[in-house]
């Protein structure tokens, strides 16, 4: 009796256990979710799917949303990349990243003792690349959406016009950057009050952005790269020494290329290629990645994390060296994807940590902004898009565009400054991304989506974080593929981080043990800062049970929305 008693405990307490390992459910669907870091956004996407318009359709609806209910990254002022999987098998992706104005010039960052200048790069007008999100968005309706202008703009235009209602960290965000904004008459008058604070349940009304966002739905990309907004545009920027000008904007270009794809264990994965440097590292990584095994049990051990941070300072070595826009530079990307090079890596390491000072003399990029957004959504149809979208830092560089409303980008940060001097958040950068007119800044944007053995969509990811992109996305693949977790609980995982320079490994909360720091120490491994990495949004399709999970990360405030 009592050893059946024991066994009772027994099975109980494991249970409890297995129980509590995981994250609480994903956000449930049938027939489609869209999963962004702003609930509104998320439901005006899901309200485009449940009126019949597919994936594409939703994922412009959210993110002229996101530009309205989301400024410190959703965006007009910005650039991104979305990546599309069709349910006719079509893989494709489009680069609407900012681009350098024609009369940018290599050495604009430095001051005149040729030391870089933080500054510049990240401030004022001189640090905006020309906007690429509303070609972008433009682009992917047109050719792969089914609906109107109308019928995906008009909610942004409606959330705009008529407002919405401030939740508490809406309201603390905007007060918190209110000496920022202040010092910016045009950003003042619309992200700032007279005396008083932003407080939560407020109505916060954008008439300029609306007008704007109108002019967008009535005439297409003329009505922002043309006209009246771009005649704003350039004005504003002139009369504060930028370089953007009318003929910088009527040039600019989305273009659609064909996305990096790889293969890791039995799925395909498909990403955003040059000039993000997020695909080809996924994949180099995962290729790299493949040749070592990992039980179950040993996430988070020592062991898996020695390995997998090896193979990142390689992957952001390669990264440094050779990544930059491909219409600029040979970036050598069959190489860096292929299964030889992911061996390569695999080979050359061992239970000992190799210093990042003798894997490369390459230029480490500089530091890259952490805040950008990133929103992934599924159809009904068998279609997938991931888009992940920016204005670099927190707000861009804080300046709404007078009389137009919306926040322009300090992407030109981007850009390897001088090639050798850490950006923000410390990564270097070398030739290939020096700055060029016309030119893209290189990025670590990584939307992905992964198809399972029968090139049908099973998963959809991507996330902000700069550097740290890469390195989220990974290992989020890594808790599904190779530790069978849930969406949810893959992204709610502790993470860590290692790019090659600097030498150690970041690690979240709660994401490393005093042992295994004791035992990376002892491989040779150096150990970072406490920091978090990332705020995913991802969805996994689960076939056999007719199931659309969707899951956004606690580490920000975003929403899974399924029907
Ligand atoms: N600005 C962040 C990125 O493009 O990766």
């Amino acid at each position: 009796m009592q050893t059946f008693f024991k066994y009772i405990v027994t099975v109980l307490i494991i249970t409890i256990i297995s129980i509590n390992a995981k994250s609480k459910d994903p956000v449930r669907g049938h027939n489609g979710m869209v999963v962004s870091a702003s609930d509104i956004a998320s439901l005006v996407g899901v309200d485009i799917l449940e009126k019949g318009g597919n994936a594409v359709d939703a994922a412009v609806a959210t993110g002229f949303a996101l530009a309205v209910t989301y400024p410190q990254a959703g965006n007009i002022g910005g650039g991104g990349f979305m990546v599309i999987h069709l349910e006719d098998g079509t893989n494709t992706s489009i680069d609407y990243r900012e681009k350098a104005p024609k009369s940018a010039f290599r050495d604009m960052f430095l001051d005149k003792y040729g030391k870089y200048d933080l500054t510049k790069s990240t401030e004022g007008w001189s640090s905006s690349g020309v906007p690429g999100s509303v070609a972008g968005l433009l682009y992917a309706l047109e050719k792969y959406g089914t609906m109107t202008r109308d019928e995906v703009i008009q909610p942004a235009i409606k959330l705009a016009y008529n407002g919405f209602l401030a939740d508490y960290r809406f309201a603390e965000t905007l007060n918190n950057y209110k000496n920022v904004f202040a010092k910016y008459k045009s950003t003042a008058k619309i992200f700032t009050k007279k005396d008083e604070e932003f407080s939560e349940g407020e109505l916060f009304i954008q008439k300029d952005l609306a007008k704007t966002l109108k002019s967008i739905k009535l005439n297409g990309t003329e009505g922002f790269y043309k006209g009246e907004v771009a005649d704003l545009i350039a004005k504003h920027s002139k009369s504060k020494g930028g370089l953007i000008t009318k003929e910088d904007l009527a040039n600019y270009n989305a273009v659609e290329r064909a996305p990096v794809i790889g293969n890791y264990r039995n799925s395909t994965i498909i990403s955003m290629g040059p000039p993000s440097s997020g695909g080809i590292a996924l994949l180099e990584a995962l290729n790299s990645i493949e040749y070592f095994s990992f039980e179950k049990d040993s996430w988070g051990s020592s062991n898996y994390i020695h390995k997998v941070s090896e193979v990142l300072k390689y992957v952001y070595a390669d990264r440094a060296e050779h990544l930059g826009d491909v219409d600029f530079y040979p970036v050598p990307q069959n190489w860096l994807i292929s299964k030889k090079r992911g061996k390569e890596i695999a080979a050359l390491i061992n239970d000992n940590a190799i210093p990042s000072k003798i894997i490369s003399h390459a230029i480490p990029p500089k530091k890259e902004s952490e805040e950008t957004t990133h929103y992934s959504v599924v159809d009904s149809y068998g279609n997938a898009v991931s888009v992940t979208t920016t204005l670099n830092s927190t707000f861009g560089n804080k300046i709404v565009v007078s009389g137009a409303g919306f926040i322009m980008n300090n992407e030109m940060d981007d850009f390897s400054a001088k090639p050798g001097t850490s950006n923000q958040y410390g990564l270097l950068g070398g030739e290939a991304n020096a700055i060029e007119p016309n030119k893209r800044m290189l990025s670590a944007m990584t939307p992905t989506i992964i198809l399972n053995s029968e090139d049908k969509p099973f998963m959809i990811i991507g996330s902000p974080g700069g550097s740290t992109i890469i390195t989220t996305v990974l290992q989020i693949i890594l808790n599904v593929i190779d530790f069978n977790m849930d969406i949810q609980t893959a992204i709610d995982a502790p993470r860590f981080h290692h790019q090659w320079k600097p030498d150690r490994i970041d690690f979240e909360h709660f994401g490393m043990t005093d042992d295994v720091k004791k035992n990376l120490i002892k491989r040779g491994q150096f150990i970072g800062k406490e920091r978090v990495l990332g705020r995913a949004e991802g969805i996994i399709i689960d076939y056999k049970n007719n199931v659309i999970w969707g899951a956004s990360d606690p580490r920000g405030f975003g929403a899974a929305v399924g029907y």
